[in-house]
């Protein structure tokens, strides 16, 4: 993304977000994690270039080529109680997959965040929470091409055939990620329903690992909280944080 490029949205961005643009970072999470402990207000959306040390969940790197793919940083501060907050991961994963499907018609969420386009991933979130601000960190494969062998992904550009402005996706991203942040203590029923129309997981058999235990299960779907569902050994539980799930059969 060029200056210019953000230049363009930066008049469109609802009010309080606003981009602050880098040409290089170690990784956005962790630059606006500085600015968030001195201070810095709510909606600081801070977008790189290139990042030397971009992280995904469970400590993954999380490669972004430059030029091609779209990786910024949100700062929230949310007014719900904090107990509410883990609620944000799903909330931005919504928000992603509907801004995606301003371009495809539909994306999946796998859960929690990941967000895939017919089994491939599109999109990694990784969202962090300070004493009393949340940084929700997005990496979107707009116009990349060239996965590594073996790696399920795609981008905008491989599904539509087109280069797509990065701009306009982070503008898209940020419009819903708006409006569905302030409901996580409100209307998150609701909310919730946009995510379990796209949960790519709902019906598989799964290998998931959770707690240092590996188990095998059927998805049932997402539960009132935003938990994962999983029928294992004839009996429903409920998951609320799952360090890896990998589908078994569709
Ligand atoms: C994942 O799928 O594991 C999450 C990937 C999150 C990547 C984004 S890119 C912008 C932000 N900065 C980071 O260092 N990570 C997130």
């Amino acid at each position: 993304m060029t200056p210019n490029e953000f230049a363009s949205i930066a008049a469109l961005m609802p009010d309080p977000f606003r981009v602050l643009w880098r040409e290089k970072v170690s990784s956005t999470n962790d630059e606006l994690r500085e600015l968030a402990v001195k201070g810095m207000a709510e909606g600081l959306v801070l977008v790189a270039e290139e990042q030397t040390a971009g992280r995904g969940r469970r400590g993954a790197a999380w490669y972004s080529p430059k030029g091609e793919s779209l990786a910024f940083s949100i700062l929230l501060r949310p007014v719900a109680a904090k107990s509410m907050w883990s609620r944000l991961s799903l909330t931005a994963g919504l928000a992603v997959a509907e801004a995606i499907e301003k371009y495809v018609p539909l994306a999946e969420i796998k859960w929690p965040n990941d967000v895939q386009i017919g089994g491939k991933k599109i999109a990694g979130i990784l969202v962090e929470a300070g004493a009393d601000f949340v940084i929700v960190g997005i990496g979107i494969n707009v116009n990349s091409g060239n996965f590594p062998e073996g790696l399920a992904a795609t981008s905008l550009k491989a599904e539509t055939g087109n280069e797509v402005s990065r701009a306009e996706v982070l503008l898209e991203v940020v419009k819903r990620l708006a409006r569905h942040s302030d409901r996580i203590d409100r209307d998150f029923p609701e909310m919730l329903e946009g995510v379990k129309e796209r949960c790519a997981l709902t019906g598989k058999r799964v290998a998931l690992t959770y707690s240092e235990k590996r188990v095998e299960g059927f998805i049932q779907g997402v539960g009132p909280s935003g938990e994962l569902l999983v029928e294992i050994a004839g009996k429903l539980e409920r998951i609320f944080q799952a360090d890896e799930i990998r589908v078994l059969s569709e």
